[in-house]
């Protein structure tokens, strides 16, 4: 794909449940325990959402501290693009419930799914967007509420997930030394079924059936999602160094969606990417899907571990089978 040059990161935000849920609240209904969980995933806890918090709730909360680190205000944005696998409703998009929630109208607003690889589509579609000039500045929110969706009786998927919202603002700028240096997206649909929810949708509308079998909950084969996450992980990332002519010591920082840290640590350590290049954070959050480099993102921003100038490296794989990479000069 193209670079993406002219673009700036104006602002981030995330929005976190404050209920914390530790490894081993699972071992009270589960055959699980704290030390699978943490040795096979790196996971320690996760955050779920309480009653009225939503995947709109979270979105709204990040949306916001986005725009208040980017001093603007919602009426200066043309454009949100939304990412979830977990709308607020089936109907209509969590986009458009969330300009509403913003106070402001008329400006396009829509939803992507496209899992964990989310923030990033949302990312790279806001990018073509504010090259071909029609947009300024957009609006992209990751957000999801994962626990909506998981299979608490399911112990291989459930310990994996958690809720949350990460978002960031894009602008336009004349400085061309800024935006996506290289960026790309990919799909096989023929890995559909590894991570996928069998009702609900128009093909097993809910009924007493989808309920009783469970079907309207993730289920996933999670051994064949890995070896595919740590062969794409690596390949992506190499791509994209090659593509831009870039050596790892250039990097400012990696940021990987937040999946497995065991996935995380096998790409680096085949690529030589020191650990402390590397953003993680799945210790305290688990995979929040769509959510989860839009987080990293916004952390790794107020932490200071980036910076005006800095080259970093984003780069995602989920259900679809999705990938995504991108390149950034801040
Ligand atoms: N506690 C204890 N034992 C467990 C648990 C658990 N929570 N879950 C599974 N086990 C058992 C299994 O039953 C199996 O037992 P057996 O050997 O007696 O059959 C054993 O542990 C090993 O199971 P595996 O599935 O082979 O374990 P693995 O090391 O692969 O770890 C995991 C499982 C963590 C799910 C891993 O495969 C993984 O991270 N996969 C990728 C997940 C991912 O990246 N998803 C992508 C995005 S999700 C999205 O897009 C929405």
């Amino acid at each position: 794909m193209n670079d993406l040059m002219g673009i700036v990161l104006r602002g981030t935000g995330r929005g976190l449940p404050d209920r914390v849920v530790k490894n081993a609240e699972f071992e009270k209904t589960l055959d699980t325990s704290d030390e699978w969980i943490t040795a096979r995933t790196g996971i320690k806890e996760r955050r779920c959402s309480a009653p009225g918090e939503s995947t709109l709730t979270m979105g709204l909360q990040a949306a916001r501290r986005a725009l208040d680190d980017a001093g603007m205000s919602p009426e200066e944005l043309d454009l949100i693009v939304f990412a979830t696998i977990s709308p607020h409703y089936p109907l209509p998009s969590t986009a458009c419930l969330l300009q509403a929630e913003l106070g402001i109208r008329d400006i396009p607003a829509f939803d992507i799914g496209a899992a964990c690889s989310g923030f990033m589509y949302g990312m790279i579609v806001a990018g073509n967007m504010l090259q071909n000039g029609v947009h300024k500045n957009v609006l992209v929110v990751g957000s999801e509420q994962m626990s909506s969706i998981t299979d608490y009786e399911d112990r291989s998927s459930c310990v994996l997930f958690g809720d949350g919202a990460g978002a960031a603002i894009f602008s336009s700028t004349d400085d061309r030394r800024k935006g996506l240096v290289f960026c790309s997206m990919g799909a096989d649909g023929q890995g559909a079924k590894l991570i996928w929810i069998p009702g609900g949708g128009s093909y097993e509308p809910v009924c007493q059936k989808t309920l009783d079998e469970r079907l309207h909950y993730v289920r996933m084969k999670g051994r064949e999602v890995y070896k595919f996450a740590v062969q794409k992980m690596q390949e992506v990332i190499e791509e994209a160094l090659a593509g831009a002519g870039v050596s790892p010591d250039e990097l400012a920082l990696v940021i990987p969606h937040q999946s497995n840290l065991r996935i995380i640590e096998s790409a680096c350590e085949k690529l030589g990417l020191p650990q402390e290049k590397v953003m993680v954070n799945i210790d305290r959050y688990g995979n929040t899907s769509s959510a989860s480099v839009g987080i990293c993102l916004d952390e790794a921003r107020r932490e200071g571990r980036i910076k005006e100038g800095d080259l970093i490296l984003m780069v995602a794989f989920g259900a679809g089978l999705t990938w995504s990479s991108a390149l950034m000069r801040l």
